[in-house]
């Protein structure tokens, strides 16, 4: 059964981590945060996604604070490109906790991977667990064989990698790497931005069950093990993307499986990689 409010992944550091999040990215004034959040709190939501990326720390801080205890809720935060490097990632981190409001967050990200100082920069997130500024660490948008490679040198591994996936890009090879190697999968953009909801299968799945298409694809992540970070600002849909407790069919699982098409609506990871920045 799922509760947006209780239901978790164990991490393998032992932490546990709700399986559904809001996404706050393009959420950027304070009207519109402090509104969708305490409708997202309210519709049971209890981890909150940003980065340094979206200029946003102080307002989702401010937001929260608003509707909730610090230890009611799961923040997490990513080191953007530019942060990189050792000292960079400590001190840009100490700035975010500020903004934020908090002596921690819950899970730090690297927010994609950059070749320059790729060790360094996983070394100080090792740092700034052991100094709880961060209670679990982990990666976005790591592709297996950056994986490997983290794992030459890294005392120890990302407990979660957080990459885009939807129907149209299910990573499946990728998402059965992650659990081989104990790490929970992430899925940012679950709903493609939008791309995939007019799927005329995903509609007819949804007939079936008396759901909406978006629902149907955030159920087919909970059933193959993925958390989920949906965004929006409408507050239907923000109730709407929690109401998740029913169960899709093995064939409809497969169905939705083979509508990949590897489509991106994001970044290459290693194009990223090579360029120190996105593009
Ligand atoms: N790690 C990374 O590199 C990375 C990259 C991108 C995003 N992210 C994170 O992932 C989060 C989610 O990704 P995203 O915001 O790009 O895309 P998304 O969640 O896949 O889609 C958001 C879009 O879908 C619409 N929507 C939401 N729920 C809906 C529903 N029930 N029915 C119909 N439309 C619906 C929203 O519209 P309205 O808002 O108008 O309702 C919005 O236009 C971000 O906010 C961010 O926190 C991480």
């Amino acid at each position: 059964m799922f509760q947006p409010d209780k239901s978790t992944y164990k991490l393998a550091d032992g932490h546990e981590m709700p399986q559904l999040g809001f996404g706050t990215y393009k959420i950027d004034n304070p009207d519109l945060m402090n509104q969708t959040i305490a409708t997202a709190y309210d519709s049971g939501y209890r981890m909150f996604d940003t980065a340094q990326l979206y200029r946003n720390e102080k307002m989702l801080g401010d937001a929260i604070k608003q509707v909730a205890r610090r230890e009611d809720v799961f923040i997490i935060d990513k080191v953007t490109e530019m942060n990189q490097g050792h000292d960079l990632t400590i001190n840009s981190t100490d700035f975010s906790l500020q903004q934020l409001g908090t002596d921690y967050v819950d899970l730090l990200l690297i927010h994609w991977p950059v070749a320059d100082h790729f060790f360094e920069t996983w070394s100080a997130m090792e740092e700034l667990k052991e100094q709880g500024k961060a209670k679990s660490i982990g990666v976005s948008n790591f592709t297996r064989s950056q994986l490997e490679l983290l794992k030459t040198q890294a005392d120890e591994m990302p407990v979660v990698n957080q990459i885009e996936t939807h129907p149209y890009l299910t990573q499946q090879p990728m998402i059965d790497f992650d659990k081989k190697m104990s790490i929970v999968t992430q899925a940012w953009s679950p709903l493609g931005r939008g791309i995939v909801l007019d799927n005329p299968m995903l509609a007819k799945m949804a007939k079936h069950h008396g759901k909406t298409p978006a629902q149907i694809i955030l159920r087919w992540d909970l059933q193959r093990g993925v958390s989920i970070i949906p965004k929006s600002k409408t507050p239907e849909r923000i109730k709407e993307n929690t109401e998740l407790d029913f169960e899709l069919s093995d064939d409809e699982m497969s169905m939705i499986d083979v509508m990949n098409k590897n489509q991106r609506t994001g970044n290459e990871p290693e194009l990223v990689y090579e360029l120190g920045k996105q593009y």
